[in-house]
Protein backbone atom coordinates (compact mmCIF):
# COMPACT_ATOMS: atom_id res chain seq x y z
CA UNK A 1 0.00 0.00 0.00
CA UNK A 2 1.32 3.53 -0.59
CA UNK A 3 1.08 5.90 2.04
CA UNK A 4 -0.63 8.63 -0.05
CA UNK A 5 -1.88 10.96 2.71
CA UNK A 6 1.80 11.36 3.87
CA UNK A 7 3.79 14.16 3.30
CA UNK A 8 7.23 14.82 2.98
CA UNK A 9 9.16 18.39 4.35
CA UNK A 10 12.15 19.67 5.51
CA UNK A 11 12.77 18.98 9.07
CA UNK A 12 13.17 22.13 11.29
CA UNK A 13 14.60 22.18 14.85
CA UNK A 14 11.12 21.44 16.79
CA UNK A 15 11.80 17.83 14.94
CA UNK A 16 14.75 16.76 16.64
CA UNK A 17 13.30 15.77 19.97
CA UNK A 18 10.87 13.26 17.96
CA UNK A 19 13.55 12.48 15.64
CA UNK A 20 16.11 11.16 18.65
CA UNK A 21 13.47 9.23 20.21
CA UNK A 22 12.83 7.80 16.87
CA UNK A 23 17.00 6.96 16.65
CA UNK A 24 17.17 5.99 19.80
CA UNK A 25 14.26 2.97 19.45
CA UNK A 26 14.31 2.11 16.03
CA UNK A 27 18.26 2.65 14.57
CA UNK A 28 20.20 2.57 18.33
CA UNK A 29 18.47 -0.44 19.65
CA UNK A 30 21.22 -1.98 21.85
CA UNK A 31 24.06 0.71 21.79
CA UNK A 32 24.35 3.91 23.62
CA UNK A 33 22.29 6.96 22.23
CA UNK A 34 24.53 8.94 19.92
CA UNK A 35 21.80 10.60 18.24
CA UNK A 36 20.02 13.20 21.11
CA UNK A 37 18.10 15.78 20.72
CA UNK A 38 21.03 18.65 20.81
CA UNK A 39 22.95 16.23 18.24
CA UNK A 40 19.83 15.88 15.42
CA UNK A 41 19.57 19.67 16.11
CA UNK A 42 22.58 20.22 15.17
CA UNK A 43 22.76 18.18 12.07
CA UNK A 44 19.27 19.81 10.80
CA UNK A 45 20.84 23.30 10.77
CA UNK A 46 24.44 21.76 8.72
CA UNK A 47 23.93 23.23 5.55
CA UNK A 48 25.55 20.26 3.82
CA UNK A 49 22.55 17.86 5.40
CA UNK A 50 19.68 17.14 4.51
CA UNK A 51 17.09 15.97 6.79
CA UNK A 52 13.49 14.92 5.88
CA UNK A 53 10.36 14.01 7.49
CA UNK A 54 7.72 11.87 6.70
CA UNK A 55 4.08 13.49 8.30
CA UNK A 56 0.71 12.27 8.74
CA UNK A 57 -0.79 16.04 9.88
CA UNK A 58 1.48 17.19 13.01
CA UNK A 59 2.48 13.50 13.33
CA UNK A 60 6.10 12.41 12.60
CA UNK A 61 5.98 8.51 11.20
CA UNK A 62 9.65 8.37 9.11
CA UNK A 63 12.42 10.54 8.91
CA UNK A 64 15.87 10.47 6.97
CA UNK A 65 19.86 12.41 7.30
CA UNK A 66 21.98 12.52 4.85
CA UNK A 67 25.25 14.43 4.31
CA UNK A 68 26.17 15.57 1.05
CA UNK A 69 29.90 15.68 0.31
CA UNK A 70 31.51 16.91 -3.14
CA UNK A 71 30.59 13.61 -5.28
CA UNK A 72 29.69 11.18 -2.50
CA UNK A 73 26.51 11.64 -0.26
CA UNK A 74 25.96 9.51 3.43
CA UNK A 75 22.80 8.31 4.58
CA UNK A 76 22.81 9.06 8.23
CA UNK A 77 19.68 7.82 9.84
CA UNK A 78 16.88 6.71 8.32
CA UNK A 79 13.55 5.06 10.14
CA UNK A 80 9.87 4.52 9.83
CA UNK A 81 7.54 3.97 12.69
CA UNK A 82 7.07 -0.12 13.01
CA UNK A 83 3.33 0.73 12.69
CA UNK A 84 3.70 2.42 9.28
CA UNK A 85 6.61 0.19 7.60
CA UNK A 86 5.80 -1.63 4.35
CA UNK A 87 3.51 0.92 3.25
CA UNK A 88 6.40 2.47 1.26
CA UNK A 89 7.20 5.20 3.30
CA UNK A 90 10.85 4.74 3.72
CA UNK A 91 10.58 3.98 -0.33
CA UNK A 92 9.63 7.83 -0.38
CA UNK A 93 12.06 9.10 1.69
CA UNK A 94 14.66 8.22 -0.25
CA UNK A 95 13.59 8.43 -3.17
CA UNK A 96 13.36 12.41 -2.36
CA UNK A 97 17.06 12.14 -1.55
CA UNK A 98 17.97 10.41 -4.41
CA UNK A 99 16.56 12.85 -6.47
CA UNK A 100 18.12 15.91 -4.52
CA UNK A 101 21.77 13.75 -4.59
CA UNK A 102 21.33 13.76 -7.99
CA UNK A 103 20.63 17.65 -8.47
CA UNK A 104 23.20 18.06 -6.36
CA UNK A 105 25.58 16.49 -8.64
CA UNK A 106 26.33 13.39 -6.28
CA UNK A 107 27.57 9.92 -7.66
CA UNK A 108 27.14 7.69 -5.09
CA UNK A 109 25.25 7.14 -1.85
CA UNK A 110 26.85 5.30 1.00
CA UNK A 111 25.64 4.17 4.33
CA UNK A 112 26.45 1.26 7.05
CA UNK A 113 23.74 -0.72 8.83
CA UNK A 114 24.16 -3.45 11.92
CA UNK A 115 25.06 -6.61 9.89
CA UNK A 116 22.20 -8.83 11.18
CA UNK A 117 19.94 -5.85 9.96
CA UNK A 118 18.47 -8.23 7.32
CA UNK A 119 14.97 -6.35 6.93
CA UNK A 120 17.21 -3.07 6.22
CA UNK A 121 19.57 -4.92 3.90
CA UNK A 122 16.72 -5.97 1.54
CA UNK A 123 15.02 -2.72 2.22
CA UNK A 124 18.00 -1.39 0.76
CA UNK A 125 18.65 -3.91 -1.77
CA UNK A 126 15.03 -2.76 -3.04
CA UNK A 127 16.15 0.27 -3.55
CA UNK A 128 19.45 -0.31 -5.68
CA UNK A 129 21.64 -0.33 -3.22
CA UNK A 130 24.77 -2.94 -2.92
CA UNK A 131 27.00 -4.41 -0.44
CA UNK A 132 30.40 -3.31 -0.48
CA UNK A 133 32.14 -5.01 2.65
CA UNK A 134 31.61 -5.98 6.41
CA UNK A 135 33.26 -3.74 9.12
CA UNK A 136 33.68 -6.12 12.28
CA UNK A 137 33.35 -4.51 15.80
CA UNK A 138 32.15 -1.21 13.68
CA UNK A 139 29.62 -0.69 16.73
CA UNK A 140 30.99 0.16 19.91
CA UNK A 141 33.61 -2.75 19.21
CA UNK A 142 30.54 -5.18 19.30
CA UNK A 143 28.38 -5.40 16.39
CA UNK A 144 29.63 -5.66 12.64
CA UNK A 145 28.49 -3.21 10.06
CA UNK A 146 27.13 -3.47 6.50
CA UNK A 147 28.71 -1.05 4.06
CA UNK A 148 26.38 -0.51 1.01
CA UNK A 149 26.49 2.03 -1.77
CA UNK A 150 23.70 3.67 -4.22
CA UNK A 151 25.36 4.20 -7.79
CA UNK A 152 23.70 7.40 -8.78
CA UNK A 153 25.46 7.98 -11.79
CA UNK A 154 29.51 7.03 -12.92
CA UNK A 155 32.36 8.78 -11.28
CA UNK A 156 35.07 10.81 -13.94
CA UNK A 157 38.27 8.70 -14.13
CA UNK A 158 40.95 10.05 -11.87
CA UNK A 159 43.39 11.82 -14.88
CA UNK A 160 46.42 10.97 -12.10
CA UNK A 161 45.85 7.50 -12.57
CA UNK A 162 46.65 7.53 -16.32
CA UNK A 163 50.07 8.74 -15.60
CA UNK A 164 52.98 6.62 -16.55
CA UNK A 165 55.87 7.56 -14.82
C1 LIG B 1 14.14 -0.08 6.82
C2 LIG B 1 12.89 0.80 6.92
C3 LIG B 1 13.29 2.27 6.95
C4 LIG B 1 11.99 0.55 5.68
O1 LIG B 1 10.93 1.50 5.68
P1 LIG B 1 9.49 1.11 5.08
O2 LIG B 1 8.70 2.36 4.98
O3 LIG B 1 8.89 0.01 5.89
O4 LIG B 1 9.88 0.55 3.64
P2 LIG B 1 8.95 0.51 2.32
O5 LIG B 1 7.55 0.18 2.70
O6 LIG B 1 9.17 1.77 1.56
O7 LIG B 1 9.61 -0.72 1.55
C5 LIG B 1 10.11 -0.62 0.23
C6 LIG B 1 10.58 -2.00 -0.19
O8 LIG B 1 11.70 -2.41 0.62
C7 LIG B 1 11.62 -3.82 0.88
N1 LIG B 1 11.40 -4.04 2.32
C8 LIG B 1 11.09 -3.11 3.25
N2 LIG B 1 11.00 -3.68 4.48
C9 LIG B 1 11.27 -4.99 4.29
C10 LIG B 1 11.31 -6.10 5.18
N3 LIG B 1 11.06 -5.97 6.52
N4 LIG B 1 11.60 -7.31 4.68
C11 LIG B 1 11.85 -7.47 3.37
N5 LIG B 1 11.83 -6.44 2.46
C12 LIG B 1 11.54 -5.22 2.93
C13 LIG B 1 10.43 -4.34 0.08
O9 LIG B 1 10.89 -4.68 -1.21
C14 LIG B 1 9.55 -3.09 0.02
O10 LIG B 1 8.66 -3.11 -1.06
P3 LIG B 1 7.24 -3.90 -0.90
O11 LIG B 1 6.64 -3.51 0.42
O12 LIG B 1 6.45 -3.42 -2.09
O13 LIG B 1 7.57 -5.36 -0.94
C15 LIG B 1 12.04 0.42 8.17
O14 LIG B 1 11.83 -0.97 8.17
C16 LIG B 1 12.71 0.81 9.48
O15 LIG B 1 12.54 1.94 9.95
N6 LIG B 1 13.43 -0.13 10.12
C17 LIG B 1 14.06 0.13 11.42
C18 LIG B 1 15.22 1.11 11.30
C19 LIG B 1 16.25 0.64 10.28
O16 LIG B 1 16.58 -0.53 10.18
N7 LIG B 1 16.76 1.62 9.48
C20 LIG B 1 17.73 1.32 8.42
C21 LIG B 1 19.10 1.12 8.94
S1 LIG B 1 19.74 2.56 9.73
Amino acid sequence: MVARAVTLRLAGAHDAPVMALMSRDLIEAGLAWRYSPRRVAALIAEDETAALVACDGAEVLGFAVMQFGDERAHLSLLCVLPAHQRRGIGRRVLEWLFESARVAGIASIHLELRADNEPGRLFYRALGFNETNLVPGYYEGRFAARRMVRTLRPTEPDPQSHRTS
